[in-house]
C-alpha cells in the first residue's frame, strides 16, 4: 500500500513538473500530410515529442494532393504567414520554395550524414540544408497473389504481360460474378501523381526524363510517345475510365476492396493492405514495375522531407521537432507500422523493418536507383514544367491527342516556360 502511495506521489510530481514545463513551452504548428495513415503516425510522434519537451503541437489541415499542398504553402509563404512552423516538403520542392526555408545545418549537427547522401544533396540548396529527409518513396507494382495463382499467371515483367494478365484475370473474375473487377489501377488525374506514373512509363520505354540533367528538353521522342500511347490503351479496357480522375487513395480504395488485379502505388499502401480490416490481407505481392519493350523497369523517386518555415516565431523548437521526427527511432517505427521507406540506409538491414516489409529488401535496388523528376535542373520552374507534362499525358490518356502530337506541343510549351538557354 505504502509503495503504491509512494508510486502515486512520484507520478503526481512527474506530471506536475510536466505540467509546469507545458505552460512554459511554446506551441509549434506542423503540417504532415493526409494520405493513408500520414496524420495518425505523425500525431503519435508529435505527441511523444510534446511529452518529452513540454511544448504543444498543433496540426495544420492540408489537402491530399501534393500539387494542392504546394499551392497552399506558396500562398502562406508569400504572406510570410506564422501559421505553420514545420512543413512537409515533397522531394521536388526544395528548388521551388528555397527562399522560405530555414537552414537546418546548425540544428542537425551532422545527423544528416546518417541519411542517403542523394536525398541530403537534393535538400541542400546553395550550401544550405533546407530540409531533413523523412521518408523516401518509389513507385511499385502491387498484385493479387491469390488471383495470379488461380489463373496460372506470374507477376508481369513487361507492360505487355501486365496488359494480357490483367485482361485474362479481370474477364475471368467478372464472369465468375464480380462485375466490379478491374485489371489495373493507378494515378491518372491531372496532377503531380500523373507526372510520376507517366515518367515511369516513359523512362521504362527508354524515353528519358522530360528534361535531361544538362537542361535539354528531351521529352519529344518516339519512345516517350509509344509509352503514352500504350498507357492510353489501358483506359476503358483493363483500367476504368474513372482512373483519369484517380489519385493515390482512389487507386488504393479499389485495390484494397479486392476489385483490381494490379495497382501502381507507393509503399505506404502495403501496411494498409495488410491491416486487420483489409479484404486483401495476405493476398498481395509487391514487385518492381514492368518494363517497356526494349527498355528497363523504372520507378519514380518520391519522398517527403521536413523543413522549418523562415517565418516561424520559434525556429529552435521547430527544428528540434524536425530532428525528432526524422530520427532513426521514429523512422523505424513508421517503417514497421506504416511501411514508410526510411531515408537511413542502416534501417534497410533492420530485421524488424524487413519482417514487416519483405519488399524493402527485395526491391532495395529499385529504391536506391529510382528515377528523379527533373526538379533540380528546372529549379523554381519545376512545377510549371510538371504541370505541362501531366496535362500532355492526360490529353493522351483521355483520347484528346496521340502521343506524338501531344509531345510535340509539350516540347514548345516547356521551351516557353524555360527562362533562357539554361533555365
Ligand atoms: C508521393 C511521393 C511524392 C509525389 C506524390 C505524387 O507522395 O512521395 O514525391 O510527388 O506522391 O502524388
Amino acid at each position: 500500500m505504502r509503495i503504491l502511495n509512494l508510486k502515486a506521489t512520484v507520478f503526481a510530481l512527474v506530471c506536475g513538473f510536466a505540467g509546469v514545463a507545458a505552460q512554459a513551452g511554446v506551441t509549434i504548428t506542423v503540417s504532415c500530410g493526409t494520405v493513408g495513415q500520414d496524420f495518425e503516425f505523425c500525431k503519435k510522434a508529435t505527441d511523444e515529442w510534446s511529452a518529452k519537451t513540454g511544448n504543444t503541437v498543433k496540426h495544420l489541415t492540408i489537402p491530399q494532393s501534393t500539387s494542392d499542398i504546394l499551392g497552399l504553402f506558396r500562398q502562406m509563404f508569400a504572406a510570410k504567414s506564422t501559421a505553420v512552423d514545420v512543413v512537409n516538403i515533397d522531394v521536388v520542392w526544395p528548388g521551388i520554395i528555397k527562399e522560405h526555408l530555414l537552414d537546418l545545418t546548425p540544428y542537425a549537427k551532422g545527423a544528416e550524414k546518417e541519411h542517403f547522401p542523394a536525398i541530403v544533396a537534393n535538400n541542400t540548396v546553395g550550401g544550405k540544408l533546407l530540409a531533413m529527409p523523412w521518408f523516401t518513396d518509389a513507385g511499385v507494382l502491387y498484385y493479387r497473389k491469390d488471383l495470379l495463382t488461380k489463373y496460372g499467371e506470374k507477376p508481369p515483367a513487361t507492360w505487355s504481360e501486365l496488359t494480357a494478365t490483367a485482361k485474362k484475370v479481370m474477364d475471368g473474375e467478372r464472369k465468375a460474378g464480380n462485375g466490379d473487377m478491374q485489371g489495373f489501377v493507378f494515378q491518372a488525374k491531372a496532377y503531380e501523381g500523373l507526372t510520376c506514373d507517366a515518367l515511369e512509363w516513359v523512362s521504362s520505354y527508354g524515353g528519358g526524363s522530360i528534361v535531361d540533367a544538362s537542361g535539354k528538353i528531351s521529352i519529344n521522342n518516339p519512345n516517350a510517345a509509344k509509352a503514352l500511347d500504350t498507357a492510353a490503351g489501358w483506359i476503358g479496357t483493363i483500367a476504368p475510365t474513372g482512373v483519369l480522375n484517380y489519385g493515390e487513395e482512389d487507386a488504393r480504395g479499389v485495390f484494397q476492396k479486392g476489385n483490381s488485379v494490379f495497382m501502381r502505388n507507393w509503399p505506404y499502401a502495403w501496411s494498409l493492405s495488410q491491416g486487420a480490416d483489409s479484404p486483401v490481407k495476405g493476398k498481395v505481392g509487391v514487385v518492381a514495375l514492368p518494363r517497356g519493350d526494349g527498355g528497363k523497369s523504372a520507378a519514380t523517386l518520391g519522398g517527403w522531407q521536413l523543413a522549418v518555415s523562415k517565418y516561424s516565431p520559434n525556429p529552435k523548437e521547430a527544428a528540434d521537432l524536425v530532428m525528432y521526427l526524422t530520427s532513426s527511432a521514429v523512422q523505424k517505427d513508421r517503417a514497421i507500422r506504416g511501411s514508410y521507406n526510411p531515408t537511413i540506409p542502416a534501417l534497410y538491414k533492420d530485421a524488424d523493418v524487413l519482417k514487416a516489409n519483405p519488399f524493402f529488401g527485395d526491391l532495395y535496388n529499385t529504391f536506391v536507383n529510382a528515377v528523379p523528376r527533373p526538379a533540380t535542373v528546372t529549379g523554381v520552374k519545376y512545377n510549371e514544367v510538371s504541370a505541362a507534362f501531366w496535362n500532355a499525358a492526360h490529353d493522351v490518356l483521355s483520347g484528346k491527342a496521340r502521343g506524338k502530337e501531344s509531345l510535340e506541343k509539350l516540347d514548345g510549351k516547356i521551351d516557353s516556360i524555360r527562362r533562357g538557354p539554361n533555365w
